[in-house]
């Protein structure tokens, strides 16, 4: 059942605690900000919409570059850190000098030592090979202004395939971890890939005003607890097909992480920006998987054995050696 409740507060936000998520154009995670409020008691998803403009001009929070870097420094993200990030221009409120000061903000505060992530996902199809360019085809606009401006930039690694879900990355580990993630068909794409990776090198999330449902890490993060505690490795679509995966789903880690002590948040702007250990997030939805998921429909599905899942995880063996000698 969908049930909404719309508070006007004092300044003037419109929140919205809704069971639907349709049509939410600017969503923040609003216990975070007003703590009194609860989003587990039945309610559903508790989401915040705001107009960012009125008659053009911009009523949001003016943020600038170093309002960015000073937000990310205060969460704990410093030179050197591998990160993946997504992000959501518009949460900020008003950036100036907009995607472009917060890839300069991102850059700035892992330094040269550090290494960038980000999706770089598009609109075509998952087998549209010769329609895409890495050097031109731009990032879909579900993924965000932020990407779209961030894999343009000089030095920054872009994956040649998959067409659908290539990844770019800056830094010195920017270019065996794209290599990976593009690499051996069934590994990048499965039961190991590119997020698991940065788990074992001690790398970051980072969610710039947006959710856990935009945690592409918590996919990996439910295959790789399936492979430890079935003891099997499973293609990455059939487990997904077999697992939650609405995206409500993915925002039940919310809680755990914050139990767990596993996630800083702050504001930046109007932006809650949440940075977690990816190793932590990983051994959070594995709890999670033990005493949820794998009563609800974990275990239903056929196991589905990949071919040479040895020759996976030697090939994956040997990339996490090269790469923590960087
Ligand atoms: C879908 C999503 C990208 C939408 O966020 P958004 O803030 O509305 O959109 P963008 O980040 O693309 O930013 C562009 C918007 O910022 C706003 N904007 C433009 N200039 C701006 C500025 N200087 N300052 C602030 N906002 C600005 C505009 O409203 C613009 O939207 P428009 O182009 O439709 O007018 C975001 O909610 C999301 O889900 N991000 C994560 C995506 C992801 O990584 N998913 C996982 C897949 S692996």
């Amino acid at each position: 059942m969908k049930r909404a409740v719309t508070i006007m507060l004092p300044s003037g936000c419109l929140l919205e605690f809704s069971g639907g998520l349709n049509n939410v154009y600017h969503s923040t995670i609003l216990t975070l900000v007003y703590p009194a409020l609860k989003v587990d008691d039945g309610l559903g998803y508790l989401v915040m919409n705001k107009k960012k403009t009125v008659g053009g001009t911009s009523v949001g929070t003016h943020v600038s570059q170093a309002d960015i870097c000073r937000g990310l420094q205060a969460l704990g993200l410093q030179s050197g850190d591998l990160v993946v990030t997504h992000s959501s221009l518009s949460s900020f409120g008003y950036v100036e000098g907009g995607a472009a000061a917060v890839v300069d903000a991102l850059l700035e505060t892992v330094g040269t030592a550090g290494t960038l992530i980000m999706p770089s996902h598009t609109g075509l199809g998952k087998y549209d090979f010769g329609a895409y360019d890495p050097s031109k085809t731009p990032v879909r606009k579900a993924i965000g202004a932020i990407p779209d401006t961030f894999w343009r930039r000089p030095g920054v690694r872009r994956g040649n395939y998959p067409p659908r879900h290539p990844w770019a990355a800056k830094g010195p580990l920017a270019s065996p971890l794209i290599e990976y993630s593009e690499g051996h068909p069934i590994a990048a794409g499965h039961c190991l890939d590119i997020l698991v990776a940065v788990a074992d090198l001690g790398g970051y999330v980072l969610l710039l005003g947006c959710m856990n449902r935009n945690n592409t890490s918590m996919h990996s993060a439910q295959v790789t607890a399936f492979n430890e505690l079935e003891d099997a490795c499973k293609p990455k679509r059939e487990f997904l097909r077999s697992s939650p995966k609405r995206p409500e789903d993915f925002d039940a880690v919310d809680q755990p992480l914050r139990h767990a002590g596993a996630v800083e948040i702050t504001r930046i702007g109007d932006a809650v920006i949440q940075l977690m250990r990816s190793r932590d997030l990983f051994d959070v939805v594995k709890k999670m998987y033990i005493s949820h998921y794998r009563t609800a429909g974990g275990n239903e599905s056929i196991l589905e054995d990949i071919p040479d899942p040895d020759g996976i995880r030697g090939c994956y063996a040997g990339l996490m050696q090269t790469l923590k000698r960087h």
